[in-house]
C-alpha cells in the first residue's frame, strides 16, 4: 500500500509523491524537460511555457512545472503537440532577443542558445523591430543587458525569498514588461551574484569577468572556499596561472548552491598584492633576498630561542601541523590560533557548529549571541532565512542590532542580558523551552573577550535548561569566523602547558620579552613589534608589512590542503594553479625551515606529513564527514562583564589579506558606504 501518484510518462510507469509537479514525475521517468522560470531552490512560477507537455485528455499543452501530478495521467513528452508548442515558444521568446550570441558573456553556456538548438528556426517570421529595454545599474558585481532578459523572473525571486532583500522587480506590462532594480543600484545583499547563475540568458552576468573568457578557454578545478567558515564549495577557472572567477558548486550540507560575494568576486585579489618571493628587512626596508638567504637568516634567528608562533584566518590543516611540529621541536609551548582572549578549546562540541548547517533546518527557535550571521557567514544565514520563511520559527539576537533579512526580536547588547535571559526574567527563555528542537547560536567573537569563560559556562547552562542539547539534538553551535580556525583547534594549535595565548605573545612580542614570532598569514602583528616578525603568507598586506623576514607561500588555490569548517567538516582543497614566482606550500616552507635546524622535521612530502596527521588526528582523513561532538563541557567559573558585544566583521568586503587586495572588493565596499551614506541623508536604511 502506497501514498504516491502512479502516472504514465513516455509510456513509462512511475510512482510520485502526491503534490509533486509533472515536470518531477518526467525526471523520475528520465525524460529531459527544457526549461527557463522554473529553478528546484525558488518558487513556481510557470510563466515561460518552455516545459510544455501533452496530458491525455487536456485541451491544450500544460506546464509541467506548474501542474501536480494526479493519479493515472498519461503525459507525452515528445510527441508532436509537444515538439510544435515548445517550438512557438521558442520562436516567440526570440522575436525580441537581439542576436548577440558572439559577443554575449552567457554564450557556451546559455541555456537560451542550447534550447534553441533543438527548438529555434533557422529563420524568424518576423520583421518588426526588435524591441530595446535600457540596461540597468546594479552596482559592481553585476552586468545587465536587459534587452536580453525572458522574463523568467528567477532574478525577483532569489532576491526576494533567498537573499531577502526584495531589490528586484518587474515594472510594466506585455511589451512594455521589464526587470529592474527599483533603487538603481547593487543589491544591498552579500549573496548578489547568485542572480548571474540565476539567469538563464545573458541579462545577468558578472560584471568583472566581463568579455576576459569564454568558458571553454578555462581550466576548471573544484575546491574549497576559506572567505569565511563555512567552507562553500565551489570551482576556480582558470586560464594559464591566472584565475579568471570563481564559481559555486552544489553541497546540500554546506552552501546548497549559493555563494557569498566575497567568495565569488575575491579573485582578482589572487593575482594582485602577491608576495612571490621571500624579503628580508635591511636598513629598515624589506629588500628581496633568495630562498638560501631567507632560510639562513631564520634559522639563525630561531637559534636564539624564544619563539612564539599564531596562526592567521586562511592558514590551511598542513601548514598549522607543520608549524607546531617545529614549535615543540624548538621546545617553545607558545602557540595559538584563535583571536586574542579567546576560550575556545578542549572538547570538540565546545567549539564547533554541532547541529550541522542543514541541521538548521530543523530547528523550531533560534537564539543569535554576538554574531551577525549576515556578515560572518553569509551563505549559512540564507539557511536561517530559509527555515523562517518554511516554519516562521521565533528568532530572538543578544549584540549589536542589525538587518539579517529575516523577522528578529532585539533582547539586549551583552551579556547583561544573556544572564537575564538564563533566570527566566525575559520572556524568550519560554520561547526556547517550548521548542522542541531550540537552537543556540554563539560567534567566536562573543566567546574572545576576557569574561569569555563566564560566558561560554552560561551558554552552556542556558542549553542545558532549554534542553538545546538532548537525544538526537545538538542545538549548541559555535560561528567560526575563519576558515583556519576549527582546523587549528582540531589539531591543538592553542597553548601547550606553561605557554602563552595569543595576546600574552602579542603583549610578549611588543614588549620584547620574545625574541621571535612566526606568523602564518597573520595579519594582526602590529609593527611594533619588538621580536623579530618571521612571516609566512600569500599577500603583502598588514602581516608582511610588519614582518623581518617574508616567506611567500600559496594562496588557497594554489595547494592541495585540508580546511575544516565551522561544523566540523573536514574539506580540501585543490590546487588550480601555480603559486606565483617563488611561493611555495606553508608545510614545504616550514619543513625546509627545519632542515637548517638540529634536526628535520619527520616528513619530506605531504603524503607523509598527512601520515602523521591522521595517526595523531584520526577524524581529519574522514573528508566530508560531520561526525557527531557530545556535549560541550563547562570550564572554570568567572563572572560576566556589562561589556556589550560588538561587530565582529567591520567591512564584509574586506575582512582578509586576499580580499583587502581585490579591486572589485574595495569597489563593493565603497558602494555599499555610498549607499548607506545616501540612506543617512535620505533618513531611510534602504
Ligand atoms: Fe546568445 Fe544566450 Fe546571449 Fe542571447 S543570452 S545573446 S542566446 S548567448
Ligand atoms: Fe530572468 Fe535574467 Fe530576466 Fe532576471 S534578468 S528575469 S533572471 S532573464
Ligand atoms: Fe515551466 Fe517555465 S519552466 S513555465
Amino acid at each position: 500500500m502506497s501514498d504516491l501518484v502512479k502516472l504514465t510518462v513516455d509510456g513509462i510507469e512511475v510512482e510520485v509523491p502526491p503534490g509533486a509537479s509533472i515536470m518531477q514525475a518526467c525526471e523520475a521517468a528520465g525524460a529531459e524537460i527544457p526549461r527557463f522560470c522554473y529553478h528546484e531552490r525558488l518558487s513556481v512560477a510557470g510563466n515561460c511555457r518552455m516545459c510544455l507537455v501533452e496530458v491525455e485528455r487536456s485541451p491544450k499543452p500544460v506546464a509541467s512545472c506548474a501542474m501536480p501530478v494526479a493519479p493515472d495521467m498519461v503525459v507525452r513528452t515528445q510527441s508532436d503537440l509537444v515538439k510544435t508548442a515548445r517550438e512557438g515558444v521558442m520562436e516567440l521568446m526570440l522575436i525580441n532577443h537581439p542576436l548577440d550570441c558572439p559577443i554575449c558573456d552567457q554564450g557556451g553556456e546559455c541555456d537560451l542558445q542550447d534550447q534553441a538548438m533543438g527548438y529555434g528556426h533557422d529563420a524568424s517570421r518576423f520583421s518588426d523591430t526588435k524591441r530595446a529595454v535600457e540596461n540597468k545599474n546594479m552596482g559592481p558585481l553585476v552586468n545587465t543587458v536587459m534587452t536580453r532578459c525572458i522574463h523568467c523572473t528567477r532574478c525577483v525571486r532569489f532576491s526576494t525569498e533567498v537573499a531577502g532583500v526584495p531589490e528586484i522587480g518587474a515594472i510594466g506590462r506585455g511589451e512594455d514588461m521589464e526587470i529592474t532594480t527599483y533603487l538603481e543600484a547593487s543589491l544591498d545583499s552579500e549573496l548578489s551574484g547568485n542572480v548571474i547563475d540565476l539567469c538563464p540568458v545573458g541579462a545577468l552576468t558578472s560584471k568583472p569577468y566581463a568579455f576576459t573568457a569564454r568558458p571553454w578557454e578555462l581550466r576548471k578545478t573544484e575546491t574549497i572556499d576559506v572567505m569565511d567558515a563555512v567552507g562553500s564549495n565551489i570551482r576556480v577557472d582558470v586560464r594559464g596561472r591566472e584565475v579568471m572567477r570563481i564559481l559555486p558548486r552544489n553541497h546540500d550540507g554546506v552552501n546548497e548552491e549559493w555563494l557569498s560575494d566575497k567568495s565569488r568576486f575575491v579573485w582578482d585579489g589572487l593575482n594582485r598584492q602577491r608576495l612571490d618571493r621571500p624579503y628580508l628587512r635591511r636598513d629598515g626596508k624589506l629588500v628581496a633576498a633568495s630562498w638560501d638567504e631567507a632560510l639562513q637568516a631564520v634559522s639563525e634567528q630561531l637559534a636564539q630561542g624564544d619563539v612564539a608562533a599564531l596562526a592567521g584566518d586562511l592558514a590551511c590543516v598542513e601548514g598549522m601541523y607543520a608549524l607546531k611540529a617545529l614549535m615543540l621541536q624548538l621546545g617553545s609551548p607558545h602557540l595559538d590560533c584563535r583571536p586574542a582572549h579567546s576560550v575556545l578549546g578542549g572538547n570538540r562540541a565546545n567549539y564547533i557548529f554541532n547541529s550541522s548547517i542543514a541541521g538548521i533546518e530543523e530547528a523550531d527557535a533560534l537564539l543569535l549571541v554576538g554574531t551577525n550571521p549576515r556578515h560572518e557567514a553569509a551563505v549559512l544565514n540564507a539557511r536561517i532565512r530559509k527555515q523562517w520563511r518554511e516554519t516562521q520559527m521565533p528568532i530572538a539576537t543578544i549584540g549589536v542590532p542589525a538587518d539579517l533579512t529575516y523577522p528578529v526580536t532585539h533582547l539586549g547588547a551583552g551579556p547583561d542580558t544573556l544572564t537575564a535571559l538564563a533566570k527566566g526574567k525575559i520572556e524568550f527563555l519560554n520561547v526556547l523551552k517550548k521548542a522542541s528542537r531550540p537552537m543556540i547560536i554563539v560567534g567566536e567573537q562573543a566567546l574572545s573577550r576576557e569574561d569569555g569563560q563566564a560566558i561560554f559556562n552560561l551558554l552552556i547552562e542556558l542549553a542545558q535548561d532549554v534542553e538545546a542539547v538532548q537525544d538526537g539534538w545538538a542545538g549548541f553551535n559555535v560561528l567560526h569566523l575563519a576558515a583556519s580556525r576549527v582546523g587549528g583547534l582540531d589539531i591543538g594549535f592553542v597553548p601547550e602547558d606553561g605557554g602563552m595565548a595569543r595576546h600574552d605573545i602579542m603583549n610578549a612580542a611588543q614588549k620584547g620579552t620574545l625574541k621571535t614570532l612566526i606568523s602564518l598569514g597573520d595579519e594582526t602583528i602590529s609593527g611594533a613589534s619588538k621580536a623579530c616578525v618571521i612571516y609566512i603568507g600569500s599577500h603583502g598586506d598588514a602581516g608582511a608589512a610588519a614582518a623581518d623576514i617574508v616567506l611567500p607561500a600559496a594562496a588557497y588555490t594554489e595547494k592541495q590542503a585540508l580546511y575544516v569548517n565551522t561544523e566540523g567538516r573536514v574539506q580540501m582543497t585543490e590546487c588550480a594553479a601555480l603559486p606565483p614566482g617563488d611561493a611555495r606550500e606553508d608545510w614545504k616552507i616550514i619543513r625546509a625551515i627545519s632542515g637548517r635546524m638540529a634536526e628535520a622535521l619527520p616528513f619530506d612530502s605531504l603524503q607523509d606529513l598527512r601520515q602523521k596527521l591522521f595517526e595523531e588526528v584520526p577524524h581529519l582523513s574522514q573528508i566530508d564527514v560531520v561526525s557527531t561532538a557530545g556535549l560541550p563541557d563547562k570550564g572554570p567559573a568567572g563572572s560576566v562583564t556589562d561589556v556589550p558585544f560588538g561587530v565582529a566583521i567591520d567591512d564584509f568586503f574586506l575582512s582578509n589579506a586576499i580580499a583587502r587586495a581585490s579591486v572589485t572588493m574595495a569597489s563593493c565596499s565603497q558602494e555599499r558606504l555610498r549607499r548607506a551614506t545616501s540612506a543617512q541623508g535620505t533618513g531611510t536604511n534602504g
